[in-house]
């Protein structure tokens, strides 16, 4: 069983690096041959979407934490932590290409409990395409709380797809100053990481890790940690 768990996991990770050099390997070509300007990237309708997740990462590859979004395995585990029982709100930071925002849907979230919240224009964009029945805003998680306007007040959990270990740390800290302040008492944010270690990011110590789980079909794998305020 173990055996045979261990051999699908190459084969699947030896299938997704095959796609990902071959996507590196189409962008590189895309880039010398200057097909990947604003104007041109504008021009056509959908872009796919590893291309404008790569594009977003050359930009600002600190705010992005990663080559390429999450795998499907690992935003159906992300999702399945979400609480279907709550009437609150289920904020989302750092959409990237929709694929937790969808499989958040695909879980069972009635789309109007659902935001979506996303720094770069074209991947809030993306996400508004891909999910059209939801709220996408396209700003920065610094400014949580003026971008929900009352609705901060109706939160119930935070899906954080933000990738803390490489955002500036000050940056950081602010903006979990805004999560603590959006959570109410119970309520519940979700973390995914890359560091399979165990250690846990920077939160006020009111913040309990109540569940966590390993995600091995995800490149790289990674640990998905869910914590509850306690305040
Ligand atoms: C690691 S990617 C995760 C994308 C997606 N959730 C996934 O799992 O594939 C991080 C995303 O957070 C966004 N992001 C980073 N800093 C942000 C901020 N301060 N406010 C809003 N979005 C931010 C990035 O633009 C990027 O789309």
């Amino acid at each position: 069983m173990i055996q045979k768990n261990y051999l699908k996991t190459i084969e699947f990770l030896n299938q997704s690096f095959a796609r990902v050099r071959d996507a590196n390997r189409v962008f590189v070509s895309s880039v010398r041959e200057g097909v990947l300007s604003d104007h041109q990237i504008s021009k056509k309708t959908q872009p796919p979407a590893w291309l404008l997740f790569a594009r977003e990462t050359l930009r600002n590859p600190r705010a992005m934490g990663t080559g390429w979004s999450s795998t499907p395995q690992l935003a159906r585990t992300i999702a399945s932590f979400v609480p279907l029982t709550e009437s609150g709100l289920v904020v989302e930071l750092g959409g990237g290409t929709g694929i937790v925002t969808e499989a958040l849907l695909q879980h069972g979230i009635p789309p109007e409990r659902l935001v979506s919240i996303e720094q770069a224009a074209t991947l809030a964009d993306y996400i508004r395409q891909r999910c059209p029945q939801i709220r996408v805003l396209k700003g920065d998680a610094l400014h949580l709380c003026d971008l929900l306007g009352n609705d901060s007040q109706r939160v119930s959990t935070i899906v954080s797809g933000l990738p803390f270990r490489s955002i500036p740390p000050v940056i950081g800290h602010e903006i979990i100053k805004q999560i603590d302040k959006v959570l109410p008492k119970n309520g519940l944010m979700i973390q995914f990481t890359y560091d399979l270690s165990g250690r846990r990011i920077f939160l006020p110590h009111h913040f309990k890790r109540v569940a966590h789980k390993f995600v091995w079909k995800n490149i790289p794998p990674a640990r998905v940690d869910v914590y509850q305020s306690d305040k």
